[in-house]
């Protein structure tokens, strides 16, 4: 059994995720098939594509390739920039339909990628356009949620939502929780999950590691020690991410690191962080704010002024 985070709509999406967006695998056809299968066989079974990734199709394909049933399989599609989505009902239609052509079924989940996809102004209408549907069935028992959205994209949607997203995903670790704040209050509020993208920020794009870099190779030998498993300290991260409620959408294009980030699945109680542990974490991660994707969610959301070292 893969943990499991309970969403507003009822359901319950697998915790971990394995993008197909970056790390080499974007746009790269057999190879995000080939390491779709070396994430679904190791035990993640939750696949995170966009159309702007141009691997909706091998998404798709990697479930039967692994020998899995759909059903047993959780995958999140984007509606991107790139497919010119005009904000009329009959366009957003037809954009939902190419995804679920090309992934070969409806999918779990569809999110508006950025707040920008929508045409300025629209923002509220094209919402509409997703929930209009999920009413006529053209997206039967497929979430539907956001991407990127900041505190006052959130609040204008929800003065008209009938249907609340069911999640945010954006760029979330422990470098970034000062400037998210206030939109993860808004969020609790409204019992809006988080999805974590870039999960692994501190430790692959920071220029140091920053002041979590001893706490986590501290705790990486904990569980090491603990579990007897070779855990390092992206994998602490990614545990850290998912204990906090939020699901890790992480990636890899290197089998072997693949393997390790699905291990997490397997540690039990050894493999959990403490109380003590989390807190660290959280506490070396708000002493410095450092973002790896500048292009998203600093639009009119200013940034903290901390310093992005010590
Ligand atoms: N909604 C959005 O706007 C948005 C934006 C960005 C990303 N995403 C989604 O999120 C997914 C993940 O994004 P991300 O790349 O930012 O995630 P990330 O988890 O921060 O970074 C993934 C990178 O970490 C490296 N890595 C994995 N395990 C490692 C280990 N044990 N030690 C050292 N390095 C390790 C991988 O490199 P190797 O391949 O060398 O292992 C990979 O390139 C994307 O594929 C996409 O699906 C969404």
């Amino acid at each position: 059994m893969v943990r499991t985070i309970k969403l507003n709509d009822g359901k319950s999406i697998p915790a971990l995720a394995w993008g197909n967006g970056t790390g080499g695998i974007e746009h790269s056809g057999q190879k995000a098939i080939d390491t779709g299968v070396v994430a679904l066989k190791a035990g993640i079974l939750h696949i995170d594509t966009a159309q702007i990734y141009g691997t909706e199709k091998e998404a798709g394909q990697a479930i039967p390739a692994a020998g899995l049933d759909r059903k047993d399989i959780w995958v999140t599609t984007k509606l991107s920039e790139a497919s010119h989505v005009k904000t009329n009902h009959a366009d957003i239609k037809r954009s939902v339909q190419e995804s679920i052509d090309k992934i070969g079924f409806v999918p779990d989940m569809i999110l508006i990628h950025t707040p920008f996809v929508p045409e300025n102004g629209k923002l509220v209408e094209f919402w509409q356009g997703l929930e209009a549907l999920v009413e006529d069935g053209t997206l039967k028992g497929c979430s539907i949620g956001v991407s990127n959205y900041r505190p006052q994209d959130i609040e204008e949607l929800m003065k008209v939502a009938k249907l609340t997203p069911a999640v945010n995903q954006m760029e979330y670790h422990p470098y970034v929780l000062n400037h998210l704040d206030p939109l993860l209050a808004l969020q609790k509020e409204h019992n809006i999950v988080t999805q974590a993208y870039g999960p692994l920020t501190p430790v692959i794009r920071h220029p140091t590691g920053g002041p979590l870099k001893p706490v986590l190779e501290k705790i990486a030998k904990r569980i090491s020690k603990d579990t007897g498993k070779e855990v390092d300290s992206a994998v602490v991260l990614l545990q850290w991410t998912i204990q906090m409620g939020v699901v890790a959408v992480t990636t890899s294009g290197n089998p072997g690191n693949v393997r390790k980030m699905a291990q997490g699945e397997t540690f039990g109680k050894e493999g959990d962080l403490t109380k003590a542990e989390m807190d660290e974490i959280e506490e070396a991660g708000r002493k410095v704010h450092f973002r790896g994707y500048k292009e998203h969610m600093t639009k009119e959301f200013p940034e903290p002024d901390l310093p992005q070292d010590l």
